[in-house]
């Protein structure tokens, strides 16, 4: 088989279009839409769909959307972390906790939000009938299975990483690829296992430290110009994956909030927080991290059920959302994806 950068690569030039080394991240809840994937990949990049929270349903109809616009069709799904023994519990106390935060907006908590795998297995089962070019993992390691039916439908599988014990596990996998995400990086941590905290290495150190694999690797995280690409490239990844950069883009599906607090909290700082989802993510500081942080139990994915109603009664209040963002957020542009892609090439 030949690798998944040789076959974009045939893509790319059959098309007519020039290689940038530039991967758009998939972000889930939104901002990678079908326009923003199509966009990028027809700039020479690589477009990716992100599974996580759709249903299988919407995830094919997004899927048939982007292979119509004849560019290949890249997307990652979120893996499930098992349940923790007391999650329900926690959820309950937690809930307790954030009613103060869901009476201000009008929202009402349901403490007994059930545990979801996302429908990992169904959105599997779809790549593989869709056979699409690239699949990519986070939140956990791909399992045997999951590699071999992706392979025999031509799937080239990039696995997300944290830390170099978590690259041992995906490379005995037999992945193509590995993603080093960094700690700067926006949004959720890949972390394999969610009560950990994944480890402060910078982007650029876990694609040093992962040269030992004899796999390429792709960087992401904290990316904010040129500059970051270039010295990425020069530490050994193959290729960049940007997401904050991408999110105020004109064909990004990012909300307006989203994209206000981006543009309006230049001057604060990004945290990670479980306060959202109970998992470990990275987004501008608000009022509802500085609230919720130290009482959020490691309860993905049930805490970030239990927030929903919050958040969407609390929608256009950038101090009550989720402002996922990367560390490099105040260089973020908005604008036309090429001129982007164009801006962040070396
Ligand atoms: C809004 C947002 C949503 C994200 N959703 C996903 C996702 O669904 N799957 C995934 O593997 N990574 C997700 N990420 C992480 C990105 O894949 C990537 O690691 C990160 O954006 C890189 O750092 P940067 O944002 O500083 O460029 C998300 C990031 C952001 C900012």
């Amino acid at each position: 088989m030949s690798t998944w950068r040789d076959r974009v690569r045939s893509w790319n030039s059959d098309a007519g279009i020039s290689e940038l080394p530039l991967i758009q991240a998939p972000m889930a809840g939104g901002p990678s839409r079908p326009a923003l994937a199509a966009a990028v990949s027809r700039a020479g990049g690589i477009g990716f769909l992100a599974a996580g929270y759709l249903t299988p349903d919407a995830l094919a109809r997004q899927i048939d959307e982007l292979a119509g616009a004849r560019v290949p069709v890249a997307v990652n799904i979120f893996l499930p972390d098992a349940d923790p023994p007391h999650a329900a519990d926690e959820v309950v106390r937690y809930a307790d906790e954030l009613e103060p935060a869901a009476a201000r907006v009008g929202a009402t908590l349901d403490p007994t939000v059930a545990y979801t795998d996302d429908a990992y297995r169904e959105k599997i089962a779809l790549l593989v009938d869709r056979r699409v070019a690239l699949a990519s993992f986070t939140f956990g390691c791909p399992q045997d299975w999951m590699v071999e039916q992706l392979h025999a439908a031509g799937t080239a599988v990039i696995a997300t990483v944290t830390s170099i014990e978590e690259a041992d596990a995906a490379a005995a996998v037999g992945v193509d690829a590995i993603c080093a995400q960094g700690t700067e990086a926006g949004g959720h941590r890949a972390t394999f296992d969610q009560a950990t905290s994944a480890p402060d290495t910078a982007t650029i150190d876990l694609v040093d430290a992962l040269r030992r694999f004899d796999l390429p690797v792709i960087a992401a995280g904290g990316v904010a110009d040129s500059r970051d690409v270039a010295a990425l490239l020069a530490a050994g990844a193959v290729a960049v994956q940007v997401g904050t950069a991408l999110l105020r883009a004109d064909e990004a599906g990012t909300s307006p909030t989203h994209r206000a607090g981006l543009a309006a909290f230049t001057s604060r700082p990004t945290v990670l927080t479980r306060a959202y989802s109970g998992r470990q993510a990275r987004g501008i500081r608000n009022r509802f991290i500085e609230e919720f942080d130290a009482a959020a139990p490691a309860a993905y994915p049930r805490v970030n059920s239990l927030t929903r109603a919050i958040r969407s009664a609390g929608s256009d209040d950038p101090e009550v959302i989720n402002l996922w963002a990367g560390t490099g957020f105040a260089a973020a542009r908005g604008g036309p994806v090429v001129e982007l892609l164009r801006a962040l090439t070396p």
